[in-house]
């Protein structure tokens, strides 16, 4: 499990940059700030940085401007074509998921993606994150932004929302991935051993911040 979604991906690639860029009325307020969210998981990164599912490559692009060294992952051919025109030739980008995935290269510090985490269940999210602590030395980080709720009555009340504003495609993603709540996410970053935070960055999206306790 955890590539369950792929399909969407490989019809969204094209034009999934139109999307972040907010110029798909019913995914605009999940993209609002967008680039903002991006900078801050940038701002908030070590030096060495793997990334998960890059999609077409804007976060990896910001990380490496930075003069971060940056091991990305993507699962999906069509994201990694994408995401290859937007990088430097020497970048690689390596076929993988948030379990199962090339060892790093080098010695990390920092773990992050946007948008992606709520592809793995509650209890995939919390096997990965005991595996990214087994990566990271104490101090190392896990930083993901993603849409999350604080309750599953705000996520109800979202779907909702969407279906009376006849925002189908949108109310579907809401019913069908594993979007979490943040309390259950607290929890499993706790369990896996970070001490963690959290910040609301737009109508959906949270970034979540674990910092391996030692
Ligand atoms: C909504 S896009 C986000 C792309 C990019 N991170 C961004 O912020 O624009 C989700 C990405 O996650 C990838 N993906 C889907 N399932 C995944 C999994 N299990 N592990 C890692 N990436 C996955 C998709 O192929 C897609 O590129």
């Amino acid at each position: 499990m955890g590539r369950e979604f792929l399909d969407i991906f490989t019809d969204w690639s094209s034009d999934y940059d139109d999307f972040v860029e907010g110029n798909d009325p019913e995914y605009k307020a999940v993209f609002e700030g967008y680039s903002n969210i991006l900078k801050e998981i940038v701002r908030r990164s070590g030096t060495s940085v793997l990334e998960f599912g890059i999609g077409t490559g804007n976060l990896t692009k910001q990380l490496l401007s930075s003069g971060k060294w940056v091991f990305p992952i993507e699962p999906s051919k069509e994201m990694r074509k994408l995401a290859k025109k937007k990088l430097p030739s020497e970048v690689i980008i390596y076929d993988g998921d948030l379990q199962n995935y090339p060892n790093p290269t080098k010695k990390l510090d920092t773990i992050v993606s946007s948008y992606v985490f709520h592809h793995l269940t509650d209890t995939e999210k919390g096997m990965a994150l005991k595996k990214y602590a087994n990566q990271l030395e104490m101090g190392g980080k896990v930083i993901f932004a993603d849409t999350m709720f604080e309750s599953q009555e705000a996520l109800n009340q979202k779907i909702i929302q969407a279906k009376e504003q006849q925002f189908y495609a949108l109310a579907d993603d809401l019913e069908r991935e594993y979007y979490t709540l943040v309390p259950t996410l607290l929890t499993l970053f706790d369990l896996a051993g970070f001490n963690v935070s959290i910040e609301q960055m737009n109508e959906y999206v949270w970034i979540i911040e674990g910092e391996k306790r030692a």
